[in-house]
């Protein structure tokens, strides 16, 4: 079954380990973006038409981190006719096992493949767009250069990395007022104090929030041009790099 159970993790009193992509997660995963990530279908609207700027004919998209799919699912729809080749990479089973019944439900597995890899050794050069959404977040900082480097080495000449991540402020004053409303955004969306508050120390150790500043010097200091924010909802953004032609 395709369908996301609601996410209900950090309501049992068991889970004090450090968050994983494990079937757990796997089995609630799409409830927990819809309800954890701001403006999540926006983003891949917003996405969708940038890489309808940047694109050819025949050029390949992966997307690093692509979980169930959803992404590239909507991208396929708002993409369709383009002649664009569409490749989410993971490195967990269940996140790909259900990507992959997802594409089979919604009969797009013409255009839809997915592989099973560690995106931090990734070879795919002559790549039109890398997507890398809500992800980068999750590897560790010393290892972003590296990651982001490579990216720019797979990418053709003109290709575009649009980057989406959770982001500090290091004005204290606001980076605590930003995470408040996002916490009152989780509140909205029907998560409890304890639930927000667990899920917090789960991701603790795991999930490192670079500022908007550090996300833009690390793409121009691999070689990307044009790096740009297209997307700010207090501590979340998305940022384009375009590589030079
Ligand atoms: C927060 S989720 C990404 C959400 C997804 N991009 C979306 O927008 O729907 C992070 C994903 O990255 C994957 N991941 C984390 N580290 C990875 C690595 N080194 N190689 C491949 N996948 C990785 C996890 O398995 C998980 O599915």
């Amino acid at each position: 079954m395709a369908e996301s159970a609601k996410d209900t993790l950090f309501q049992i009193d068991s889970v004090e380990e450090d968050f994983v992509f494990n079937e757990r997660v796997v089995e609630v995963f799409d409830d927990m973006l819809d309800r954890s990530v701001p403006f999540y279908k926006e983003v891949i609207g917003s996405t969708a038409r940038l890489l309808a700027c940047f694109l050819h004919r025949g050029d390949a998209i992966y997307d690093l981190g692509c979980a169930t799919g959803t992404t590239l699912l909507d991208f396929s729809r708002l993409l369709e006719d383009r002649g664009l080749k569409f490749i989410g990479v993971d490195n967990s089973t269940p996140m790909l096992d259900k990507a992959r019944l997802k594409a089979e439900l919604y009969s797009k597995t013409e255009s839809l493949s997915f592989l099973e890899e560690d995106i931090t050794k990734i070879h795919h050069p002559g790549t039109g767009a890398f997507i890398v959404n809500y992800t980068m977040q999750f590897i560790r900082p010393l290892q972003r250069e590296d990651f982001i480097r490579q990216l720019y080495n797979n990418l053709r000449p003109g290709g575009v990395l649009l980057l989406s991540e959770k982001v500090i402020s290091h004005d204290r004053r606001l980076n605590r007022e930003y995470i408040d409303i996002y916490h009152r955004f989780k509140r909205k969306k029907g998560y409890s104090e304890l639930e927000i508050a667990k899920k917090r120390e789960a991701l603790e150790n795991v999930l490192i929030p670079f500022s908007i500043d550090e996300n833009k010097t690390l793409l121009k200091s691999c070689g990307f041009q044009s790096v740009d924010t297209y997307f700010q909802w207090f501590n979340f953004a998305s940022f384009i790099a375009v590589k030079p032609s």
